[in-house]
Order: structure tokens, then sequence, then C-alpha cells
């Protein structure tokens, strides 16, 4: 038996930040909207356990860890485990979405990885058990999981859907070096000592989006920690200007970055700004969301 689950990337069109917690997390108020660069985890039955990645040309194989302690394998063992079985499948990841670019792919391949097992081991996890092992991995593993446009808090893994019936077009610039996570929240930390225990609320986000107005977005994105991004990677500015020199409404540092987003009009324009950007770029992506999250696409 084989099944096939794909879950999505994620943007944070508002990302809160206070000051770090007793656990060294920092709360978060985050507004996530799954977007169309989907990773695809197959899992069939096999009598051990193998793990193995292929990426598009665009992308360097290398940067994904495929030994040992890849998320998947995480999921796989953790699941395993929470049911008392052993982890048996040979599963394949086919990454579309940035590594280490601050659009949470390993954790989309994590929740994916949940769905399709769960599935391929007849195991009916209930949605509450799934969801508090997603969280168990990575903050952002529960969003994948449950994709659309959602209010995040805690420290991201705590999830509730938000209305937003409009399709918002991106330009996505992914960077061909990463960024580590916990490096950006250090200079977070670094640049913003006196950060205030609540991180800032989302509500221009939400009202911005219930108006389905691009303009009216792109002037509530919001990203706490794209200083400390660009502190790292002084060379993302300038592809923020190029980005707003060829007519994107915005632009802005995905998450923890290094991954640039630009908000289009529409469709059409995203294309165009993203055409203007290929002139000085090798890799630019369009995509829109919201989209859906973890779900099967085969089984058979
Ligand atoms: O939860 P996740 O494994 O994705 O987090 C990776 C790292 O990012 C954490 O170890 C931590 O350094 C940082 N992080 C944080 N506060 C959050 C989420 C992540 O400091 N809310």
């Amino acid at each position: 038996m084989t099944v096939t689950v794909r879950a999505p990337g994620k943007i944070n069109l508002h990302l809160g930040v206070g000051a770090p917690r007793q656990d060294g997390f920092h709360p978060l108020v985050t507004v996530y909207q799954a977007v169309g660069l989907c990773d695809d985890v197959t899992a069939t039955a096999a009598p051990g356990w193998t793990l193995t990645v292929s990426v598009p040309d665009w992308m360097d194989a290398d940067a994904v860890p495929v030994t040992g302690d890849n998320i998947v394998d995480r999921a796989a063992h953790l699941l395993a485990r929470h049911h008392g079985i052993d982890s048996l499948a040979a599963v394949s990841v086919a990454k579309a979405i940035p590594v280490a670019g601050g659009m949470a792919g390993g954790s989309a391949d994590a929740a994916a990885a949940l769905v399709a097992l769960d599935r391929l081991w007849a195991l009916g996890t209930p949605d509450d058990d799934l969801l508090a092992l997603a969280a168990e991995l990575g903050s952002d593993v529960p969003f994948a999981l449950v994709g659309g446009t959602a209010l995040g808090t805690g420290r991201g893994e705590l999830v509730e859907p938000v209305p937003d019936p409009a399709t918002w077009w991106w330009v996505v610039v992914p960077s061909a070096e990463g960024l580590s996570t916990p490096a950006v929240y250090r200079r977070f930390d670094e640049l913003d000592p006196g950060a205030p225990a609540e991180p800032a609320a989302a509500d221009a986000t939400l009202a911005a989006l219930a108006t389905g107005d691009p303009e009216q977005l792109a002037g509530a994105l919001h990203n706490d920690l794209q200083p400390a991004a660009l502190d790292l990677r002084p060379d993302l500015a300038d592809l923020l200007d190029l980005g707003k020199g060829s007519g994107a409404l915005r632009g802005l540092v995905s998450g923890s970055g290094p991954t640039c987003l630009f908000l289009a009009e529409d469709a059409d324009a995203a294309r165009d700004v993203a055409g203007r950007i290929s002139r000085h770029h090798d890799v630019v992506l369009v995509t829109n969301g919201p989209v859906a999250g973890a779900h099967v696409v085969t089984y058979a």
C-alpha cells in the first residue's frame, strides 16, 4: 500500500514576537497563511525504515539532512511510539518548499508524514492527538496540518482558523544560503533586549484580510524578525528594494528568512513582478494562498 500526502509551506502575514519565555521559546502572535508551494510525502509498506528525499533542479540536495535526525524520522518514530508499534515504511519526500527558508518546509514534511503514516499503518489517530504530536515536533507543525489562514499563539503551536475569503498572489524569492531559525531569534534578542512580554497584536492584519484588498493587506504586513534577518543577511534589503521597484505592493522577509515575499495586486501582476526580479535572481516563484493543510492526494 502507498499513501501520498501533500503539505503546504507557510508565510507569516503578521509575526509579533515577545521577550523569551522561561523555556527559551518566544511568545508569538502570528497570522499564518498556507501557500501553494507544497512538499509531497509518500509512504509505502516495507519491512524496515528508509527515508529518501528528492529536490527540484533549483534546490541544493545537500541542504536537506536525510540521516537520522530529519524531522520526518522524528515524526514517524513519535507516531509509532504513541501507538506502541514499530516504524516500518519506505518514505520519500519530494520537496518544493525552500529549505531553511522561513517557510516551514521541514514542518510541512513532518505534518505530511504524520498523516501519511497514520493512514499507512491504519491507526485512525484522533485529530487532537495528531495536533499534540505535531506540536511536539515543532512550533509550526500544527499549522501545516490545519492549513488555510490561522492565528497562531503560544510559541506558534496553538492555531485557530481565521476567515480569509480572498486569494492573495505572492512572488517568492528563495536564497541559495539558508538561515538558522535559532540564530535569527538570538539576534532578535540582541537587537531588541527590551521586547515586551506580549507580542504585537494581529488586529490590523485580520481586518485587512477581511477586506480582500491587496493594498490593505500590503499596509498591514508585519514581521518582528525582519530586522534580525536583515542584520544577519544585509543583501536581503537590496532584494526587498528590487521587489518594490519591480511593482510589488510590499516586500517582506518570510518568517525567520532568508526567503523574501512580495505581495502583488493579482495573478498577472505577480507574473510581471516575478519576470522583473528574475533578471537579477535565478529562482523566482509565483504562488497563492490560502490553500489546504496536509491532505491525502493518492492512496493505492
Ligand atoms: O519549534 P521549532 O523546533 O520550530 O523551533 C526552532 C527554534 O526556533 C527553537 O529551538 C528556538 O530557538 C526558536 N523558536 C523560538 N520561539 C518560537 C519558535 C521557535 O525561540 N516561538
